[in-house]
């Protein structure tokens, strides 16, 4: 193909793909010098701008003389240089697409709406029946933007990625032809209640510590074996930040209890175990309290305000929940009793069904609640 005269113009309301222009550079040279374009993509760093220049006159026209090279676009968006979307190969009906918005258009959808013209161009004019995206693990935006654009099938592939020579793990994802591009499963959002005494969160990197002290207490080490012991900071931030993989597969959700005052926590909620099959759309509502905040009827007011979201349709910003379960170690009169307090009905006994110390399988209580049942 000719550059540029050959580039398909594409656009929607808001966006519009168009092909890269010299002026472009200084846009170019301010996008790269973004923290987050450095540590996502395998841009030169530092990025000067004879980098910038070399990629408008060099790398993007070769790449559409090229057969299967690299077609890159520029987005723009109210008149400016916005950023680039690219795809790449194509052999086989199998290619890539990789791209970028500078920080000043960021969060308002552009890079969705420029995925989502490059993916329909691969499919409807360039015969593509499949676009990879890839992501080193940890980039966020990036995984979003492929969500809400349809991408499905995540796996995680470790050393999958490399930039300026050095490995990282990598997310990979694919969209076919005949798939909708539409967000596929949910990617919960944790919403913030107001409970009076405390107030129900999002968990934040500042909130180890506390996790760690809980999680080290005798009485939660006691009743939640499994957990390591000692539980250090590393744990706690392991688990932090492990929430972000639960919201964003559906998996899980979970909620720091802060005190209302000083918004320290002073416990966790969570509700996990949330795939199900054949849209059985269960859950499983785990707790533990900091021991500063036990012995004042916040744990059972907490899972009170997490059952009412849980059991509201997902329409309507809730988890649509059918069914909830919630399992307490036999002889935890404590944690029995949160449950019964909020309508849970004692079930059975899971035998040797939790870890316990020492290589022991401990028996647990299971308790359900459905919508329906009577609550306090
Ligand atoms: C990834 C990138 C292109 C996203 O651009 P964008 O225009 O902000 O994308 P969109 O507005 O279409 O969507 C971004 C979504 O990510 C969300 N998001 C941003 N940061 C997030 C984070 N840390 N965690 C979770 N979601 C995040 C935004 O809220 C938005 O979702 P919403 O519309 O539901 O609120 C942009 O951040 C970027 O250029 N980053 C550097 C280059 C890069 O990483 N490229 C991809 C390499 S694989």
């Amino acid at each position: 193909m000719r550059f540029p005269e050959d580039v398909p113009e594409l656009s929607d309301d808001l966006v519009t793909l168009r092909a890269h222009r010299p002026a472009d550079a200084d846009d170019v040279y301010e996008l790269c010098q973004d923290p987050e374009m450095q540590r996502w993509t395998i841009i030169p760093v530092p990025y000067s701008r004879e980098d910038a220049v070399g990629f408008l006159t060099e790398i993007v026209p070769s790449g559409w003389q090229t057969e299967h090279g690299g077609q890159h676009w520029a987005i723009e968006v109210d008149g400016r240089f916005s950023g680039s979307v690219s795809l790449h190969g194509g052999e086989g009906g199998v290619g890539e697409i990789g791209f970028s918005v500078g920080p000043w258009v960021r969060g308002r959808g552009v890079m969705t709406r420029a995925a989502k013209l490059a993916i329909r161009h691969a499919f409807d004019n360039l015969g593509w029946q499949r676009v990879i995206w890839r992501a080193f693990v940890g980039n966020w935006a990036s995984r979003r933007v492929a969500w809400k654009a349809g991408f499905r099938g995540l796996v995680v592939v470790p050393g999958g990625g490399m930039a300026r020579g050095v490995r990282y793990d990598e997310w990979i994802a694919t969209v076919g032809r005949d798939d909708e591009l539409e967000p596929q499963g949910n990617w919960w959002k944790v919403p913030e209640f107001d409970g009076g005494t405390f107030r129900m969160r999002g968990f934040r990197p500042t909130d180890a510590q506390r996790v760690m002290e809980a999680c080290n207490d005798e009485r939660t080490q006691h009743w939640l074996a499994g957990l390591p012991s000692p539980y250090e900071l590393h744990h706690a931030e392991g688990f932090i930040e492990s929430r972000k993989e639960a919201l964003a597969s559906g998996e899980g959700t979970a909620w720091v209890i802060a005190d209302a005052v000083t918004d320290e926590l002073i416990g966790n909620i969570s509700i996990f175990a949330m795939h199900g099959r054949m849209n059985s759309r269960p859950g499983t509502i785990g707790y533990w309290m900091h021991p500063e905040g036990r012995g004042k009827k916040v744990m059972t007011n907490a899972v009170r305000l997490a059952i009412g979201h849980a059991f509201t349709p997902i329409e309507e910003g809730g988890l649509g929940r059918r069914r909830l379960t919630l399992q307490a170690a036999v002889g935890n009169t404590a944690s029995a009793h949160v449950a019964e307090a909020n309508g849970f009905t004692k079930i059975g006994i899971g035998r040797a069904a939790a870890p316990g110390r020492e290589g022991r399988w401990d028996d647990d209580y299971i308790f359900d609640l459905l919508p329906g049942d009577p609550r306090p």
